[in-house]
């Protein structure tokens, strides 16, 4: 088989990896890919939002299998497009994707179907925003409906940074389209947990649990990143919890996708607030997540084609997906200055002087003019590792840590504890 992976970032590297694996695949390719993914495949250049562009490379090279990682380009209707011409797809329809690219969509779904979430209201104006702000307490939470690269949803700590927020939203437009219908939202306590789930529209199987680390510093301080660091399983997680997803979150999430005719196959990835022993839906993206991915798959012990393939047909009952017991960490190596502004260019030393245990994807690498492997992105590099303890694989993920260098490394020390 011939396998397209679509996407260049550390999740992709490590679908890449894991696919790989599988005898049944061949051949790899990426658009755009990495450095990384260059190891095992073939990457060319092109833009994950060029839908034609990737359905004319599909078709000149013969590709038998696409996977599409990021949420835009599902939610611009690439798999629809495949699809519609005859080629296999892993990632749901754009109605599907819907429930990423609009939370007040996505809100609208979990309130129709009883699945628990925040209390919340949709808001069309600034006027209607600002009105609204006195039916909720403080920290209201506003999210921008659109996609806004993780920039859409603030906490805002008092009714004077609500109104500002709203204003850059809805009047100013700082993010653009993204921003000109929002939620508000009723601020919940507890700790996230990300569940992500394989899907076929009939058959949900949850994966291994695990812990975003969202926050730049220690201690969950700073702005929120795309993750600076995932553990599986979830640390926190107390026992008995896979009922309660089952039943309150998993069940009416099927039964929602059922009564609405949405043809979802792909991955759902729900990120969950959780106390006392009850889960509330914080978002559903429709991908997989990054870093989660990274940790997840390293625990992944079937074939990851297999289970594509039968998402993709819609056979995801007949598989049985196994998973080692065996604690998985990611640790993200990220460039000084990230969720802000940063340089790139660095070159990155010690890729090749890490212990064989241990398993580097690459998430903002380029190669430069000499052939060294140089930074390119706020997330530079991923850090992954297997182990019999939590303590054991933070030791080995840390360790390479040291071992691999570049000018304005920067990483979160306390992966797993926080
Ligand atoms: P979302 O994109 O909706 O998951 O929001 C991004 C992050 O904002 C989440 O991972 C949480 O850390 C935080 N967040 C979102 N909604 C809420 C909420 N209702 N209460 C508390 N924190 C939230
Ligand atoms: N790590 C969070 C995400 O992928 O959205």
């Amino acid at each position: 088989m011939k396998v397209l992976v679509i996407g260049s970032g550390g999740r992709e590297h490590a679908i890449a990896y894991a696919l790989h694996k599988s005898q049944k695949v061949d051949e790899i390719h990426a658009i755009p890919g990495n450095p990384g993914i260059a190891q095992i495949g073939t990457c060319h250049p092109g833009n994950v939002e060029d839908l034609d562009g990737i359905l004319k490379f599909v078709e000149d090279n013969a590709i038998d299998f696409t996977v599409i990682g990021p949420e835009v380009p599902l939610c611009m209707g690439l798999a629809d497009l495949l699809e519609s011409h005859g080629h296999k797809v892993f990632g749901p329809t754009k109605q599907a994707a819907t429930l990423e690219g609009s939370k007040a969509f996505s809100k609208d779904f979990m309130k129709r179907h009883h699945i628990p979430t925040a209390a919340y209201q949709e808001v069309h104006s600034y006027d209607e925003a600002v009105a609204a702000l006195s039916s909720f307490a403080y920290p209201v939470v506003v999210k921008a409906d659109g996609l806004a690269a993780g920039k859409g949803v603030v906490i805002c700590e008092d009714e004077d940074m609500a109104k500002k927020t709203l204003k850059d939203m809805m009047i100013d437009g700082a993010l653009a389209g993204a921003g000109s219908t929002v939620v508000l939202e009723e601020f919940l306590t507890g700790f996230e947990c990300s569940l992500l789930c394989f899907t076929d529209g009939e058959t949900i199987v949850p994966m291994v649990s695990a812990k975003d680390h969202k926050q730049i510093y220690d201690g969950n301080k700073g702005p929120n990143t795309g993750g600076m660091g995932t553990v599986s399983p979830n640390p926190f997680l107390p026992e008995g919890m896979d009922e309660v997803f089952q039943k309150d979150i998993l069940e009416p999430f099927m039964a929602g996708l059922k009564a609405d005719h949405m043809d979802y196959r792909g991955v759902v990835f729900i990120g969950l607030m959780i106390e006392n022993q009850k889960a509330k839906v914080l978002e559903f993206n429709v991908r997989f997540g990054d870093p989660e991915t990274q940790s997840i798959l390293l625990r992944l012990d079937s074939d990851l084609f297999d289970i594509m393939y039968a998402v993709s047909t819609k056979t995801l009952k007949d598989v049985e997906i196994k998973w080692k017991d065996e604690h998985a960490a990611c640790l993200v190596l990220a460039s000084v200055g990230y969720p802000g502004s940063y340089p790139k260019g660095m070159v990155i030393t010690g890729l090749d002087q890490v212990a064989d245990d241990i398993v580097v994807f690459h998430a903002g690498t380029a190669v430069n003019d000499n052939g060294d492997i140089v930074t390119n992105g706020g997330r530079v590099l991923n850090i992954c590792a297997l182990g019999q303890s939590l303590e054991e694989t933070r030791d080995k993920v840390y360790q390479a840590a040291q071992v691999i260098d570049f000018q304005g490394k920067y990483y979160r020390k306390d992966i797993g504890l926080n």
